[in-house]
């Protein structure tokens, strides 16, 4: 009789591999890890600081509550996990960070740096490249005044990138570290591994999610105004009606984020590329809401200092380069966004709750 298989002598000892999502409680994150596992992955470990619901964690590998700049918590991750793909979500938004700059600093900054420099050890310990999904910002461009935004139009990547904000400052530096750890990283070490990490930065519009309500943005009033609407509050608006910049649903913002980081990096042109579905002006929001939701309540009452940050992004983005490199296309037109999306998703939420 044959004798039972002995226990392999390296159990315990091998790395799991897993792909792993930072900021996964937030906005992002929960569309994220519902849309990963719906395609059939298993090996999500994720992390955030404010805990997980019970839905996302039975979505993941692991759920790790904690801080992305605690080292203990990046040395537990190296020892414990084969990473091959990083989705790097967590940031504090651009409202949010004005109160609190270097705070923001240290997360936004602070936190990419270390999962960035977790991605290169962990490609020089595995021997293979981590891909690094960064999801940036229309924060980094900074327009002078409404008169140049009117004249910019649709801007491309390189053009005014002068953002006004600290988060935006951190989201282009964050570019540029991508850049450098891509391509540049160490690049006077004799034993340099080429290549560790593969970065691909996304910048989004505004994002509108029926499932969420976004925190400490400056774009939120398009979601707070749909989501107030839903629960029949009255909403008052903080930017004037006619403020214009690009939106996206939280759908169609996964899917590009998904398709960048499955395309075949010999197509890729450039490090981050800007996208974008629809530019409403708050007035036209508000008029879409009142028509799906009649009896909608909402007033204008701007705050000048969100204002001036929402007068410096762009009325609109030129993505073309997303469209010819990765085949990118717009999941929503305004419209379908609402009919298809945001209305019924946003209905559902409000009666189950
Ligand atoms: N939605 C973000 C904000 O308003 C911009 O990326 O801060």
């Amino acid at each position: 009789m044959p004798s039972p298989a002995p226990t392999p002598p390296d159990r315990g000892l091998r790395r799991s591999g897993a792909t792993l999502v930072t900021g996964a409680g937030g906005e992002v994150g929960h569309g994220l890890l519902g849309a990963m596992h719906a395609a059939g992955r298993r090996n999500i470990v994720a992390i955030d600081l404010r805990g997980f619901d019970e839905g996302q964690q039975a979505l993941c590998r692991e759920t790790i509550v904690g801080d992305i700049c605690e080292r203990p918590l990046l040395q537990r991750l190296q020892s414990m996990y084969e990473i091959t793909e990083i989705y790097h979500l967590a940031a504090l938004l651009s409202t949010r960070t004005e109160f609190t700059p270097e705070a923001g600093h240290e997360i936004n900054v602070g936190g990419t740096l270390k999962l960035l420099h977790l991605a290169a050890a962990q490609a020089r310990s595995h021997g293979k490249r981590v891909k690094f999904m960064f999801p940036s910002s229309i924060a980094v461009y900074g327009l002078s005044d409404l008169a140049a935004k009117e004249r910019a139009g649709a801007v491309g990547e390189d053009e005014f990138t002068q953002p006004t904000t600290m988060y935006g400052c951190n989201k282009l530096y964050c570019e540029h570290l991508g850049r450098y750890y891509a391509h540049h990283y160490r690049q006077l070490v004799q034993d340099r591994m080429d290549h560790t990490v593969d970065f691909r930065g996304i910048r989004y519009p505004g994002l509108i999610s029926a499932e969420t309500l976004p925190s400490g943005g400056t774009s939120d009033y398009a979601a707070e105004m749909v989501h107030a609407a839903a629960e029949g509050k009255p909403y008052s608006c903080f930017v004037r009606p006619d403020t214009r910049i690009p939106f996206m649903t939280m759908p169609g913002a996964i899917e590009a984020l998904l398709v960048l980081a499955a395309t075949d990096e010999q197509r890729l042109s450039r490090c981050v590329y800007n996208v974008k579905s629809f530019s409403p002006s708050a007035a036209e929001l508000a008029d879409l809401v009142g028509e799906f939701f009649p009896g909608a309540l909402i007033t204008f009452e701007p705050d000048p200092q969100r204002q001036a940050i929402m007068d410096s992004w762009p009325l609109d983005v030129d993505d073309s380069a997303a469209r010819a490199d990765w085949g990118y296309q717009p999941r929503h037109d305004l419209r379908s966004a609402f009919k298809e999306y945001l209305v019924p998703g946003i209905k559902a939420r409000y009666k189950t709750l």
